[in-house]
């Protein structure tokens, strides 16, 4: 049975708000809290360096949250590299590959900037890129994207949930087609990861890259990068912790992961990630799923039967509904939620400009929901956008 009672004990933040802005990044729970402290407290050290007690610890405890991370995606941990971001995971993408003059990139004007400024500023090299609009509801149709490659396309980047419509893009039919042309393809997951299962390996993506304090429920500062042939890029950075030997002439390179994390990595923030992913697992990504749809579900259709609302995005939706008040800023309406009902939601552009150029906005409120959120939440929710639509009627 979904315990919302027991799962919102874990939370404490979420005695004294309405928190509907998990897309933007997850409450985090009193276990990962406890991760992070028990890593400053009884084993501080330094990751991959060194012989004695407490370097050991920390290595064993970061190396447990990888595997912990891959087993969750269904992927092999050697092929899992952990990040500060998504946004740190996709730049190493565009930053590792060998681009020529010529390549070719596709994607969609539904991506998160982050999905999309790394591809751009390949343009300096010479890399093209074609953009395919998503439908009114902001999904893609991947006949759009298969007739969209041509001889030169070497990736296609795609989102799978999209933090503006929660459209859930068809990921396994894109991958396929896209593999058929023998082009590698991306998944941006973002908003995808712990919301609803997603089954890395049988998909067979060639990059996948989520945030660790999103569905993950990890502090924030964390990410991760799953990369299915890693001989395809080169390290971004250089430096320490990556190489197996160095002279003063050259230097040979570790295997993947080792040789993506160079420096001193964020110890607390994996280990603490590697908590959250179990957490995530306890309860049940299905279940969460189930939970956080039928919220979606209804926060929609309720939104929808309020004067002056429009709703935007597909019916069956993932953890985000935008909304705007006819004649009200998204900020104000933010601003107003928060001052009058303790709702905090996000408005604005949500990192994702072209995405609302394709509806003619300028921005949105986004309310967006955890496993934590409760009916009666969504409730107060809908009272209070009620309340300042009749400041518009
Ligand atoms: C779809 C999507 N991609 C990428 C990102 C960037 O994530 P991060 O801020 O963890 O880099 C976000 C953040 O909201 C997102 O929603």
């Amino acid at each position: 049975m979904y315990d919302i009672l027991e799962i919102r004990k874990d939370f404490p933040v979420l005695d004294d708000v309405i928190y509907l802005d998990s897309a933007a990044t997850t409450q985090t729970p009193v276990q990962v809290v406890s991760a992070v402290n028990n890593y400053f407290y009884k084993y501080a050290g330094n990751y991959g360096r060194g012989a004695h007690r407490l370097a050991r610890e920390t290595t064993n405890h970061y190396e447990d949250s990888r595997e912990n991370v891959a087993r969750f995606m269904n992927v092999d941990p050697s092929k899992t590299i952990m990040t500060k971001n998504a946004t740190e995971s996709i730049n190493m993408v565009a930053l590792g590959i060998n681009w020529n003059l010529g390549d070719h990139i596709v994607t969609t004007s539904l991506e998160h900037h982050t999905d999309l400024l790394p591809w751009m500023r390949l343009k300096e090299k010479g890399v093209d890129m074609t953009v395919v609009p998503p439908d009114e509801n902001g999904i893609i149709n991947p006949d759009e994207i298969a007739s969209s490659i041509t001889d030169g396309t070497r990736l296609v980047a795609v989102t799978h949930v999209s933090n503006v419509f929660g459209s859930v893009q068809d990921i396994g039919e894109i991958t396929r087609i896209t593999h058929k042309a023998g082009v590698m393809v991306l998944i941006d997951g973002a908003q995808s990861l712990g919301h609803i299962p997603v089954d890395v390996g049988s998909i067979g993506c060639d990059f996948f890259a989520a945030s660790g304090h999103k569905g993950l429920l990890g502090p924030q500062g964390t990410g991760l990068l799953y990369v299915r042939e890693p001989e395809i890029m080169e390290p971004s950075y250089f430096g320490g912790g990556m190489v197996h030997s160095v002279t003063t002439t050259g230097f040979e390179l570790e295997p993947c992961p080792t040789k993506f994390e160079s420096g001193t990595p964020n110890m607390p923030g994996v280990i603490g990630l590697g908590r959250g992913v179990e957490y995530v697992q306890n309860v049940g990504v299905a279940n969460i799923e189930k939970h956080e749809k039928s919220l979606v579900k209804n926060t929609a259709s309720r939104l929808a039967e309020i004067p002056y609302v429009e709703v935007y995005g597909p019916d069956d939706r993932c953890g985000v509904v935008s909304f705007n008040i006819t004649g009200l800023n998204s900020h104000d309406v933010a601003m107003i939620l928060d001052e009058t009902s303790s709702v905090c939601v996000r408005s604005g552009y949500h990192c994702a400009m072209p995405a609302l150029q394709s509806i003619g906005v300028e921005g949105t409120v986004r309310a967006s929901v955890g496993l934590y959120n409760t009916q009666e939440e969504i409730d107060t929710f809908i009272d209070a956008v009620s309340q300042i639509t009749s400041l518009v009627g």
